[in-house]
């Protein structure tokens, strides 16, 4: 690695910020939302009884996206059970200002765990009294657990009713994210398993005999403000690319502008509506037990 760089992780505050300005520069949000809305209620549908039913969220962030997954549980269940696992005091806080500004989930019991999914997987092994989930999903989060064989593999065999659903969803082990992760991997910092694709999430389901449905949902994220130095959105969404503190202060000019050229090379990018944006598509593993 280069030693004048420093993962993103090392500063939350600016890992807020560079989220924020990604969700601002692409769609990925949206079409995660689009996707799961077509999926549960297809679940929904399928299950034959409409009691309770039980969500776990792992690294649920500020809630949007959790949102979305009970917009379509509450009017078909009579009791809905929502447990967040999220690390971070101030995603929890704007998850709770959420839910209290939508009285349509005002029935749903939210449970709410400051913890990583490690810390929560470790608790409810001693707590024999953990209780099983219809629904258990992981978007955009596998990339900061310890070991994500093992918390897949805990998660399914003793979180997961029969029946049960656990949606995963991850960049794409078949697009630019793949490339671009691979040609770097030496020259960027890498915090524990960032550097994971679809195709790890893939290899430990294939390994474990677990059925699954992947689909590769398309999505963009729109880069053309990081060929420009001075554009704030530019830095941001640089350093949300190669997951690096102050990319454009801290890196070698040399790896600057190969950085700069990569990604403006068709392994990474293409134009769409005249604007340059990077092939962010996503796998998602529908795994039901
Ligand atoms: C990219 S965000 C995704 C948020 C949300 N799932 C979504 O799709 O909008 C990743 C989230 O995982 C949380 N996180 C980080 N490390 C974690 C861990 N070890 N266990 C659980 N969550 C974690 C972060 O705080 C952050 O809120």
């Amino acid at each position: 690695m280069t030693s004048s760089l420093r993962s993103l992780y090392t500063d939350p505050t600016r890992t807020l910020e560079v989220l924020r300005e990604f969700i601002q520069q692409s769609d990925e949000r949206q079409v995660i939302i689009n996707w799961l809305k077509n999926a549960l209620t297809q679940f929904v549908e399928a299950a034959r009884k409409h009691e309770e039913v039980r969500v776990l969220g792992i690294g649920s962030g500020s809630g949007e996206v959790d949102r979305c997954v009970l917009h379509q549980l509450v009017s078909k269940y009579s009791r809905v059970y929502n447990r967040v696992i999220e690390p971070d005091k101030m995603q929890i806080n704007s998850y709770r200002k959420l839910i209290r500004s939508d009285s349509e989930l005002a029935s749903v019991e939210f449970d709410f765990r400051q913890q990583t999914s490690d810390q929560y997987l470790e608790s409810s092994c001693n707590n024999k009294s953990s209780s099983r989930f219809d629904i258990i999903h992981m978007i955009q989060v596998l990339y900061y657990v310890d070991d994500i064989e093992n918390t897949i593999l805990q998660l399914y065999d003793t979180h997961l009713n029969e029946n049960g659903v656990m949606i995963i969803i991850h960049v794409s082990g078949s697009r630019a994210w793949y490339r671009f992760n691979k040609r770097y991997e030496n020259t960027l910092p890498v915090f524990r398993h960032d550097n994971s694709t679809g195709l790890d999430i893939e290899a430990v389901l294939e390994k474990h005999h677990i059925k699954y449905q992947r689909t590769i949902l398309p999505s963009y994220l729109i880069i053309d403000e990081c060929f420009n130095k001075d554009s704030q959105v530019g830095r941001l969404v640089f350093d949300y690319i190669t997951e690096t503190n102050h990319t454009v202060d801290t890196a070698p000019n040399d790896l600057l502008q190969d950085l700069m050229q990569y990604l403006k090379s068709p392994d990474c990018s293409y134009l769409r509506e005249d604007r340059r944006v990077f092939e962010n598509d996503l796998d998602v593993f529908w795994i039901h037990k």
